[in-house]
């Protein structure tokens, strides 16, 4: 056989496991041939390819990005790009397509399959953890890692300081980083999109930290949080993809903290050092699991499927499942979150 791979959207620490896990699977145990699509969608667009050996995916398992490299590319907004997409593979003599992508990656692939008759599977990433139909996505647990080590940081200066610090992350719609690294980091008070909190809330939180003598609080703040159920669309700046660019609420957050406590108070954005550098062990395992399962379901020639995390077994689901609506955070993990506020 021969099989094709692109990464699409934001890149995250785990791709290149993937693609090793793949070409291992596929090319060392049943002699398949492997190629890659550069740039997500725009590779089979522009037919950007280059070859995937087990020689040229050596030693990857740790190595953060994707030598694929990536793109927020759809075909769809291209006149006859479904069709460009098709005429590559046939171009290429390509018998599937694995695609490693967050919720527009597997869309366009799920809309290939099914209208378009592409042979693909896909393999679900994001470090946001806002994909429907698994339980965790690679690349989140390397993330959350981040923030915690931030929050250790920043601990150790708000508390020299007797600052409050407030640190924005990553997680567009969803509040999954924000939990989870707040937790692990021992955060004052998390604001996640999920659920909206007065100000008095938050600056109540804050002022009686104060009176039981802890001159600094820790807040994260994820970057789609609103600070005003009835916030004006005017802070949301678009991407080059018509996107919502998120930001900027820490700073915003951290401006009424002060105006209203009188405490010093600062905001940082972690921004994407979150997305960088090396998987954890986690990401890393999960991510090679992934991909050693999605060159079977190729094998098999079992299409339009998800490889997928239940539990502690991967396992796999239609495409359709993932890309319905997204997976926002568990409010039962908030509400512990919610034990350790102020
Ligand atoms: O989806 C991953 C993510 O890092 C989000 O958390 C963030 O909102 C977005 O991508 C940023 O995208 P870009 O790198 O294109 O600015």
């Amino acid at each position: 056989m021969r099989i094709a791979v692109l990464t699409g959207g934001g890149d995250c620490p785990g791709l290149n496991a993937v693609i090793r896990a793949i070409v291992r699977r596929s090319v060392r145990d049943h002699h398949c041939e492997v190629i890659g699509y550069l740039e997500g969608w725009r590779g089979p667009l522009d037919n950007m390819v280059m070859p995937l050996t087990l020689q040229g995916t050596g030693g990857l398992i740790q190595r953060g990005g994707t030598i694929l490299r990536t793109s927020r590319t759809n075909p769809f907004d291209f006149e006859k790009g479904p069709e460009k997409i098709i005429d590559s593979i046939k171009k290429h003599d390509i018998d599937a397509l694995i695609a490693i992508g967050g919720e527009e990656t597997c869309g366009i692939a799920n809309r290939m399959y099914l209208e378009h008759h592409l042979n693909v599977v896909c393999v679900p990433k994001t470090i946001d953890n806002d994909l429907n139909a698994t339980d965790f996505t690679f690349g989140f647990d390397t993330a959350v890692n981040i923030v915690t080590e931030a929050l250790d940081r920043l601990h150790t200066t708000a508390e020299s300081h007797n600052r409050v610090l407030v640190c924005e992350v990553m997680g567009r719609h969803a509040g999954w980083i924000a939990c989870y690294g707040g937790i692990a980091g021992g955060a004052d008070f998390i604001l996640v999109p999920e659920k909206t909190y007065p100000l008095k809330e938050i600056t109540d939180a804050i002022k009686k930290r104060h009176v039981r003598g802890k001159d600094f609080s820790i807040l994260v703040v994820a970057e789609g949080a609103k600070l005003d159920e009835n916030e004006p669309a005017e802070h949301e700046e678009l991407n080059s993809v018509g996107q919502s660019k998120r930001g900027g609420v820490g700073e915003r957050l951290a401006k009424l903290i002060e105006a209203e406590t009188g405490y010093e108070t600062r905001a940082m954005v972690l921004g994407h050092i979150q997305r960088g550098g090396t998987p954890t062990a986690f990401d890393r395992v999960l991510a090679t699991r992934f991909g050693v399962h999605a060159a079977d379901l190729v094998l098999e020639k079992n299409f339009g499927r998800m490889v997928s995390l239940s539990g502690s077994k991967i396992t796999d689901v239609p495409i359709a499942d993932a890309v319905d609506s997204l997976k926002t955070l568990d409010m039962d993990l908030y509400k512990v979150a919610e034990v350790f506020f102020g």
